[in-house]
């Protein structure tokens, strides 16, 4: 929970020109990202709480209502309306990589996954990470038939008649061309065309635009294509997605393909094969960037051959044969004005500098995360210094505040000679500043050092970690339920009649029955609800009554585990029932039980504890008790990796592997859908057997689980 704001009506008017101008900039930015192609940074609750404030201030101070207030902007962000596209193939997104150190390991982690290699040289593509929008364009005999946004990786917007208005896409390939051939790039707007627009922009009187990104955005998504076609965009093809015929084997060479078929490409992409090459390359873009007429924010990495980048593979979202080397962020001096502590869901203090706004990298920040007590002082999570000695963050001081990409500012260092004198150093917290409870940092068991989390320890009274939880469980990603928003979460918590309040995830559910009974406060009469929406809330309720499992386990919010994990217990267990049992089961971090739990893909100890651990507290148990009262799971849906053999199979490889790497293979079973598991036990189907195999073989043998050699296993699994 957030502790408080200055209340408005404690603002003087400096202070409320300056929220006002940071409120106008940061809702204008979020409604870019959502309308936009990423993800959106913040929840819809918080989002809502953003415009709420402005509007507060607009009303207290009328006189300083600005020309981009997002109450007087009307239509800067088309509306979606757009129709939806399925990506033939995900439109995935690149890991980054930011010091040199970790461009090493990247390039080692490609040998290393490669294993031996008869030209043991590997080479890489090094290109400029254009700061656009990417975009898939789809032709089917040589016409272009569609065009979509990147979206959520999964599913676009089609935006083919704006995309046909760029001059620089060709609306038809050449002859030869394969039948159906998807054509993956950026599109942008050049540095000038964004400041003439701006310019023109300004001398009528109109708002002007935050960044070139931005901007190409807003220039694509417009229902008017005309619109489109007045903004000169431009396009960089890099990828593909389907292809009904290879052109070329290499990354290099299909890049070559795309210029030979009308489209732009980056002239300064290069081969390389050495990691000092690629770097010196790196810092060559890094020089040229200021005289390139569109912003990059990094260079990308792929590996060339495409056989090799096949054999790499993907990570959930990323591949493992690119990555993105981040520019360095952009920085900025600025004074901390308070230190506030945010109590999370679970527990965590996170301590929060308010900072005088300022922009760094053409967006105004106002608040960075110091993350702990220790950050606080200098010091990172493994004991090690990250500021010098004494540059401590106080309240007063001037700092050097960072913002790289998409990121959370970052505080990091202070000015020691703008060092007011009598800055003193910050004092963290021995109590939740919510409940009073006490707040401990908790000694890592395996190490024996001090966990750097500050953690209040009233779990169930503290209001802060109650409310936390319940804007959890109704998130997108948990019951999703409408109408039930981080505002709402807050009104029924703090309820004075106890037919209207919800304090735990169950009462969600038991709320309709309670005021049908109530001959108190109807909901219906209070501000903000009325009889429409009261009934929506009530059918948005009801259909959550039955929910996929693996929301469910995700919406628990046990620690660590987030949506990825959520739905491998979703997967690996089938039904809620099991799932528990199994749990309850593994209590004592033994047993079948607990290895099961430790076997699956992708769960680690430390999750494995953290989910142990939380069916070990009664009360848990008991308010999902009372939720299952109310709630039915479904079922979950087993891993389909249809027509594959090992589908839904365990599978242990054991032994010196010849023919690929531990990870390669690893990775290759997992794709056809099977679970690899690090031990031999009843439940393992398969034992792939390198020379050299020792224990694990002979546990197979004795449980008469099948036994391969690397080359059956290839037969095999075709
Ligand atoms: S390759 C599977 N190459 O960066 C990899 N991406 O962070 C596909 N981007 O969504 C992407 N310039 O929008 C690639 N030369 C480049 C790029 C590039 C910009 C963007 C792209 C992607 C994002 C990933």
């Amino acid at each position: 929970m957030s502790a408080e704001k200055t209340p408005v009506e404690n603002l003087t008017e400096e202070q409320a020109a300056a929220e006002l101008a940071f409120l106008a900039a940061e809702i204008a930015r979020n409604d870019e990202l959502y309308h936009g192609h990423d993800a959106p940074e913040l929840s819809d609750a918080d989002y809502d709480a953003l415009k709420r404030r402005n509007d507060a201030i607009e009303k207290r101070f009328p006189q300083l209502i600005r020309a981009d207030s997002p109450t007087v902007r009307v239509g800067a962000a088309p509306l979606a309306t757009f129709a939806q596209i399925t990506h033939s193939r995900p439109m995935l997104s690149l890991d980054n990589t930011f010091s040199d150190e970790d461009v090493r390991d990247f390039v080692g982690s490609v040998y290393r996954f490669l294993g031996q290699l008869p030209d043991d040289s590997i080479a890489f593509t090094a290109e400029p990470k254009i700061d656009g929008l990417s975009m898939s364009i789809r032709y089917e005999q040589g016409r272009l038939v569609n065009a979509a946004t990147r979206g959520d990786g999964t599913t676009g917007e089609n935006v083919t008649e704006n995309i046909k208005t760029i001059k620089e896409i060709p609306n038809r390939l050449p002859a030869g061309a394969p039948d159906v051939v998807e054509v993956r790039g950026e599109v942008y707007m050049t540095k000038s065309e964004f400041l003439a627009l701006n310019a023109k922009m300004e001398a009528e009187g109109k708002q002007t635009y935050v960044n070139p990104r931005n901007t190409a955005a807003g220039s694509l998504r417009q229902l008017d294509a005309k619109v489109t076609a007045s903004r000169n965009l431009k396009f960089f093809a890099y990828a593909w997605g389907e292809m009904s015929e290879m052109p070329a084997d290499t990354q290099m060479s299909m890049v070559e393909k795309f210029k030979e078929w009308g489209f732009p490409v980056n002239p300064l992409m290069k081969r390389l094969t050495s990691v000092e090459d690629i770097i010196a390359h790196y810092k060559d873009i890094g020089l040229k960037r200021p005289d390139l007429d569109y912003e990059i924010d990094g260079v990308v990495y792929k590996v060339d051959r495409l056989d090799l980048q096949g054999r790499l593979g993907f990570r959930s979202r990323s591949p493992r044969w690119a990555t993105a080397h981040k520019f360095p962020a952009e920085q900025a001096f600025t004074h901390v004005e308070r230190i506030d502590i945010q109590v999370g869901r679970t527990g965590a203090l996170t301590p929060v500098a308010r900072l005088t706004p300022v922009t760094v990298g053409g967006v105004v920040v106002t608040n960075a995360t110091l993350h702990n007590e220790d950050y606080i002082k200098g010091i990172g999570n493994s004991g090690e210094r990250i500021r010098e000695e004494e540059h401590d963050i106080r309240v007063g001081d001037t700092v050097i505040v960072q913002r790289a990409g998409d990121v959370i500012p970052q505080v990091l260092d202070v000015v020691m000679e703008k060092r007011p004198s009598g800055a003193v150093p910050y004092e963290f917290p021995k109590k939740c500043p919510v409940c009073d409870s006490h707040a401990v940092r908790e000694k890592n068991e395996k190490t024996g050092k001090l966990d750097s989390v500050t953690r209040c320890t009233g779990g169930f009274v503290c209001r802060a970690q109650a409310i936390e939880h319940l804007k959890h469980f109704v998130s997108r990603a948990a019951f999703d339920i409408e109408g039930l928003g981080a505002k709402q979460i807050d009104f029924f918590f703090e309820a004075e009649d106890e037919s209207l309040r919800v304090r735990t995830a169950p009462d969600i559910f038991t709320l309709k029955k309670r005021q049908e009974g109530s001959t108190l406060t109807k909901l219906e009469n209070i501000d903000g609800f009325g009889k429409v929406s009261v009934k929506k809330l009530f059918d948005a309720i009801d259909e959550r009554r039955t929910i996929a499992l693996h929301r469910l386990i995700y919406a628990l919010g046990i620690r660590h585990v987030g949506e990825t994990n959520a739905k491998l217990l979703a997967r690996a267990y089938g039904t809620y029932e099991a799932f528990e049992k199994a749990m309850k089961e593994a209590a004592e971090l033994s047993g079948d039980a607990w290895n099961d739990l430790n076997n699956i893909e992708g769960i680690g100890e430390i999750v494995a504890r953290a989910i142990v651990e939380f069916f070990k507290e009664p009360r848990n148990v008991e308010v999902i008790d009372r939720l299952l009262a109310e709630v039915t799971p479904q079922e979950a849906e087993q891993i389909a990796a249809s027509g594959s053999p090992i589908a839904g199979k365990t599978v242990v490889f054991t032994g010196s592997l010849e023919k690929f790497t531990r990870d390669e293979a690893k990775a290759r079973a997992e794709s056809l859908g099977a679970k690899v598991a690090g031990s031999v036990s009843k439940k393992t189907d398969y034992v792939v057997a390198g020379p050299g195999a020792g224990s694990k073989l002979d546990k197979a043998r004795e449980l008469g689980v099948e036994v391969m050699d690397e080359d059956e296993w290839l037969v095999f699994i075709g």
